[in-house]
């Protein structure tokens, strides 16, 4: 019979709520939330906002705090186990738990990569790298893909710099893995974060203080530029996919969905608070969104390019946003090497305390199924996710970070949250998780919440997941938006994904069978 080893815990209350604030305040935060806002009517996009904040988001990560530490106490760090710890007589529920898996893996292996240019950003603006090419949009294209080694220019020969920065990146996400929940996650998350609303910080004030930069152009303004983001488009209530894109914005900003709020809290002791501990990192995060978040990106490059041209910047996504707009707007500003290096490095700060999130349920699988040490784990998922990371930095520009996108950090979001809302609500029942949720609160939650978690929650996401379907999954599926050049890595892509999904399920098989035999053994 195998002995089964101590659980991590967290160091402190304080530890456990920024590491939850750091996985959720991210990329997407500084570069998802201005452009979803601003495509999506302005500030009218706030009130489908707020409603998925408070009848989806906050029922959500109260859910999943609680279903973590339930599943925690019984030795499960991730889905599978938390899942199975539910429902015991159910034995494929344990399989549904592979998506909170398979969700964060997936989302890893791109996110890094994506974390990387930041880094590599932020050094680049230090030395002064990009300066000489942020005068126009499309040199400044020129040298990012120059950078990701998608064309050869004057500034970059090949990609071996890109290379260079994911492997800095890849090791120090390991390395904090490696050192564990309270020795490199927490430790990580009480430097980081601290860091990062300092630097978000120095860039809203000098946002916010650049006034009318030029002066032939007087409604070029920082006010303007914030109303740009904020002025109400009332129309765009009555549209679906406005209303999609703020649920979905909800999920990603607040990692709800993914798996790693559950693995997180899965080293909480059964009489730790979830309720006040998840709501203070929600606030935290609506912080760094609603108020930091918008007031940097959108307005600054508003006063330097004017409403005509930002209806076009804002159209072209996030990335170009961040990666071309941003740089040529710093450009522009004394001190630019420093602000640049600020904007890029607080990216950088909200991706890794990110990404090491999204590592440590693969991590927690292997430690509590298996029952081996964390290094060995981490050992183990270093070597898989840096080959599964190899084709999204050799065939970027090929669909495939799209893809991967879509199965790992939309459509298993959805699907996972809509599984243990469920499972935990209906299997579970409303009266013991109300219970659970509740043991060792130091603050009791609303009654109308019993009402919206047991009956609003669950028909909101199923709205969310049919609306979504129809109209991004189908068209996704049916590879509608990919070139024909495209198709055969995409194809590639979705055979990879099925591989790796079927591989999980078959380490569960493994596990719950090697325990089954182990369990036989002893009582024998
Ligand atoms: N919640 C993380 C972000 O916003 C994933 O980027």
């Amino acid at each position: 019979m195998q002995i089964k080893k101590q659980r991590e815990s967290w160091g402190s209350r304080v530890g456990i709520i920024m590491a939850v604030a750091g996985s959720a305040v991210g990329l997407g935060n500084f570069l998802r939330f201005p452009v979803q806002a601003a495509q999506n009517g302005g500030g009218a996009f706030m009130i489908p906002y707020f409603i998925s904040l408070f009848l989806l988001g906050i029922p959500l990560v109260w859910i999943e705090w609680t279903l973590g530490r339930f599943g925690g106490g019984f030795g499960h760090g991730s889905a599978p186990g938390a899942f199975h710890s539910i429902w015991r007589k159910n034995r494929f529920i344990k399989y549904f738990g592979v998506i909170g898996i398979f969700g964060p893996l997936i989302i890893f292996i791109y996110y890094t990569y994506i974390e990387s240019w930041a880094l590599a950003y932020s050094v680049f603006s230090l030395l002064g790298k990009y300066s000489s090419c942020a005068g126009t949009s499309s040199a400044m294209q020129s040298f990012l893909h120059g950078f990701q080694g998608l064309e050869k220019n004057s500034y970059f020969n090949n990609m071996a710099f890109a290379y260079l920065f994911f492997l800095i990146t890849f090791i120090a996400n390991i390395s904090v893995i490696y050192y564990g929940i309270r020795g490199g996650i927490e430790r990580l998350a009480k430097i980081a974060m601290p860091l990062l609303f300092v630097c978000a910080l120095i860039l809203m004030v000098r946002v916010l203080t650049l006034g009318t930069p030029d002066s032939t152009k007087p409604s070029w303004n920082i006010v303007n530029g914030l109303g740009f983001l904020w002025n109400p488009d009332l129309a765009a209530l009555g549209n679906a996919k406005v209303w999609l894109a703020a649920a979905g914005q909800v999920f990603f900003t607040l990692s709800v969905g993914i798996g790693v709020i559950l693995t997180y809290a899965s080293y909480l002791s059964r009489g730790d608070d979830v309720v006040l501990s998840g709501l203070s990192a929600v606030g935290t995060n609506e912080f760094a969104e609603v108020i930091l978040g918008a007031s940097i990106i959108i307005p600054a490059a508003f006063i330097f390019f004017g409403p005509l041209q930002m209806q076009a910047i804002a159209k072209s996504g996030a990335f170009d946003l961040g990666f071309i707009t941003m740089p040529m707007v710093l450009n522009r500003i004394p001190l630019s090497s420093l602000f640049g290096f600020l904007w890029f490095f607080l990216l950088f700060l909200a991706g890794v305390t990110s990404s090491v999130s999204l590592a440590q349920p693969a991590v927690a699988f292997l430690e509590d199924e298996f029952n081996i040490n964390r290094e060995r784990a981490v050992r183990i998922f270093a070597i898989v996710s840096f080959i599964l990371c190899q084709p999204v930095i050799f065939l970027l520009g090929r669909g495939l970070i799209n893809e991967l996108d879509f199965w790992g950090g939309t459509f298993s979001l959805v699907l996972f949250a809509t599984i243990e809302t469920l499972l935990f609500i209906w299997v579970f029942g409303m009266e013991k998780a109300w219970e659970e949720i509740h043991t060792g609160a130091s603050l009791g939650i609303p009654k109308i919440y019993k009402f919206i978690i047991k009956y609003v929650t669950p028909l909101f996401l199923f709205f969310i997941l049919g609306f979504w379907f129809i109209q991004q999954g189908i068209p996704t599926i049916l590879m509608h938006n990919v070139s024909a050049a495209n198709r055969p890595y995409v194809l590639f892509t979705r055979v990879g994904l099925l591989i790796i999904f079927l591989v999980l399920a078959f380490l569960v098989k493994i596990a719950w069978r090697r325990k089954r035999k182990a369990r036989e053994a002893f009582s024998l």
